[in-house]
């Protein structure tokens, strides 16, 4: 046997040692989901965790639009549908636009978080298109699922960006995996073969990864995001509403943002009130932004960053963590 057989014959253990219900009903060979990151997850992320065995998705955050999703389909093009789309529901209802532009790329699959008008379900289904959402208790989960949602993302406190704080990774899945029959992907905080591992051996259907593909050479993240993700640890993340008041995104409040800890963090963080009406500090903001300064500019992520050590191709974050939830997880 080749060098290259034995090789592409161990991969093959691997994926098979990790495939789940889910994972087979989508064809993919990892139960590896790239989260929708705005700025981040762009189209060649998604191409990149794709040809990885997984599923690459684009994120459009606050700053998405229907001419960004556009341009960032061109590098999904060849993928011939697989791969995801995730849209934001206030983004969204600005710009109608953007899922009409999401459906009619034939995506596999399309998310669209942090609302409360399920409509979008069914109108996606309806186009042949499997639906995601990210939930954060259990009443939510059976909600979702009573609006036809395919896929659940059991998204925990831990996670980098936007969500809810209200339960953590673990506990959070447990709970969602008890309430509904959906299929269940766990999200927040993942960033490790062993946080792989624990997230398959309790019943998800796969990992809906963010912060741990963030910083990977297929990005979007900005040179200056890289290294302070780089440098960062567990502990040096905080979850604030500060960088969305001064910037005036009308992000519901129930959805703060877990970023890296920074100056502006700690100075704002608590003080959104008098920071709403402070234009020197919006100013310095929007320079420290356009400036690309991780001393300033929001930076979002999870406590799994002191996963990241260096910037390296998707596939090989995405092997790593495989291999060593496959090890895990085949342990006598
Ligand atoms: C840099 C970054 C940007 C994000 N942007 C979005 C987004 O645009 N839409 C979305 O649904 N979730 C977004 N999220 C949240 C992810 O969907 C997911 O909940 C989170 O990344 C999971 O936790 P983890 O970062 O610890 O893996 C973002 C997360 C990060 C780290």
């Amino acid at each position: 046997m080749s060098p290259q057989q034995e090789s592409f014959s161990s991969d093959d253990r691997v994926a098979s040692g990790l495939s789940t219900e889910w994972s087979r009903a989508m064809d993919l060979r990892v139960p590896v989901v790239n989260a929708p990151m705005g700025g981040v997850a762009g189209g060649r992320l998604a191409a990149a965790v794709t040809s990885a065995g997984g599923l690459g998705m684009i994120g459009m955050g606050s700053a998405g639009s229907a001419a960004a999703l556009r341009e960032e389909l061109r590098h999904t093009a060849a993928l011939d549908g697989r791969f995801g789309i995730g849209l934001v529901e206030w983004v969204v209802a600005a710009d109608p636009e953007l899922l009409d532009v999401a459906i009619a790329a034939a995506p596999a699959l399309v998310s669209v978080s942090f609302g409360t008008d399920p409509s979008w379900i069914a109108r996606v289904r309806e186009s042949g298109i499997r639906t995601a959402t990210q939930v954060y208790n259990a009443t939510e989960a059976r909600m979702a699922e009573d609006a036809g949602i395919d896929v659940l993302v059991a998204r925990g406190s831990e996670g980098g960006g936007h969500g809810a704080v209200e339960m953590a990774t673990l506990p959070l899945l447990d709970a969602v995996l008890d309430a509904v029959s959906t299929p269940v992907l766990a999200a927040g905080g993942i960033g490790s073969p062993a946080s792989f591992a624990a997230v398959l051996a309790a019943g998800a259907g796969g990992v809906w990864l963010g912060t741990r593909l963030a910083a990977c050479a297929e990005s979007s993240l900005s040179e200056a995001g890289r290294r302070a993700m780089i440098g960062a640890d567990g502990t040096d993340t905080v979850v604030t509403t500060a960088f969305d008041v001064a910037m005036r995104l009308p992000w519901p409040t129930r959805f703060p943002a877990r970023v890296l800890r920074n100056e502006f963090a700690t100075k704002w963080a608590g003080r959104e009130d008098t920071l709403r009406t402070d234009e020197r500090a919006r100013a310095e903001l929007a320079a420290a932004v356009a400036a690309d300064d991780p001393r300033t500019a929001p930076i979002d992520a999870g406590q799994g960053v002191g996963a990241i050590t260096a910037v390296v191709p998707a596939a090989q974050v995405i092997d790593e963590l495989c291999s060593g939830a496959a090890e895990l997880l085949a342990r006598p």
